[in-house]
């Protein structure tokens, strides 16, 4: 795997490996993306390939100007809405597609997610490819996105169905774009992002959200957005959310750790509380979008402690920017949140 900067020449250099049906890791503002040109049902097959993902899964594709928006869908009234309030930036929205998309990248579907990107590199990439980009987030299936370039060589830099990988830092949002569906009667949220359902209202106060957010699908549901139903990162470590004060999570996780390697995800500030344990600090629930920057790397950096069987995290409430992160733990610990105020 080729390893590129941002700058122009490995930029160009990029696109002309996209332009060749090459899979390429590159950077957005919510995680990194393996990318490959979307028209191409080819290019698109590797990705599926190199992270072994599940082929019913369909892809977002990345566009770099709202003038692209209708060559590959039909966009309604409320769809220009949200990219006129939102784009570029992590919102995706999901429309009936067009012939032009390959089946391979809808999963057979007849509707189609878009996104255009905020980060200039992606969108630069975008622009001098001329083409869409089929992007998931560039993580081995089945592992947490990928937020730091050092994630992106970790899960991919062996894989021989990716030519390269473009350098571009640590991403802004840390949790992937929000998912809005137009294609019922009223807009419904699929995943939360860093555009928050109140930001989504002040453009379509219809908006509903999606049971999934929150719950665990029942066994057999169809699930609106097939992400919803594919197992999400679990670690190999026994994890478990915690909601309360600091004190009484200590009280819970003394109660259970009992000689077990342990490990805790917790809020900054809480360091001294928790030092009988490996302690990760990830951001401060006032400002839920450091936590959502960090949640990721933290629960990589958890489940690279050799021989850890326990891992807690500190859960900020599902509110604003909060309810992605939230989202994200729920899929990690397989739903289970305790609330140590109650349960000791
Ligand atoms: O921030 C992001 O969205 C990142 C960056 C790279 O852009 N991409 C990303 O892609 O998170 P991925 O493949 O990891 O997640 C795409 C989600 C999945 O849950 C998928 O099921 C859903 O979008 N999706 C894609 N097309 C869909 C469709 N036509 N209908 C319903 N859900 C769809
Ligand atoms: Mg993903």
């Amino acid at each position: 795997m080729l390893i590129l900067s941002t700058s122009s020449e490995d930029i160009l250099l990029c696109s002309r490996l996209l332009e060749n049906g090459n899979t390429v890791a590159i950077p957005t503002e919510t995680v990194y993306g393996l990318a490959a040109n979307a028209l191409d049902a080819g290019a698109v097959k590797r990705i599926f390939l190199a992270k072994g993902r599940p082929a019913d899964n369909p892809l977002i594709i990345h566009i770099s100007d709202v003038s692209m928006f209708p060559d590959y869908c039909y966009p309604t009234k409320p769809a220009y809405l949200l990219a006129e309030y939102f784009w570029p930036g992590p919102l995706t929205l999901i429309l009936p597609k067009k012939p032009v998309v390959p089946d391979i990248v809808t999963a057979g579907l007849s509707s189609v997610a878009v996104r255009m990107p905020s980060h200039p590199v992606a969108n630069k990439i975008i622009s001098v490819c001329g083409f869409p980009l089929a992007a998931p987030s560039a993580n081995i299936s089945g592992k947490p996105s990928p937020t730091r370039f050092e994630h992106v060589i970790n899960d991919l830099s062996k894989n021989e169905f990716v030519a390269a990988a473009v350098d571009g830092g640590n991403c802004e949002c840390g949790v992937e774009s929000t998912v809005v569906s137009l294609i019922g009667e009223h807009p419904c949220l699929l995943r939360p992002g860093a555009v928050t359902v109140e930001m989504l209202r002040t453009a379509v106060p219809d908006l509903t959200v999606a049971d999934a957010v929150l719950q665990k699908l029942p066994q057999n549901e169809k699930a609106l957005s097939p992400g919803l139903k594919h197992k999400h990162y679990a670690p190999d470590a026994e994890t478990v959310c915690l909601t309360g004060s600091a004190e009484s999570a200590l009280k819970y996780i003394k109660n259970r750790a009992k000689g077990k390697k342990t490990a805790v995800i917790c809020f900054d500030g809480e360091e001294n509380v928790f030092s009988d344990y490996t302690v990760i600090p990830y951001g401060t629930p006032e400002r839920p979008e450091t936590l959502a920057e960090n949640v990721f790397a933290a629960l990589r950096k958890a489940d690279g402690i050799k021989d850890c069987k326990l891992i807690f995290v500190r859960c900020a409430p599902p509110e604003g920017k909060g309810l992605a992160v939230y989202n994200r733990l729920l899929r990690a610990s397989d739903f289970r949140v305790v609330n140590t105020e109650e349960e000791v």
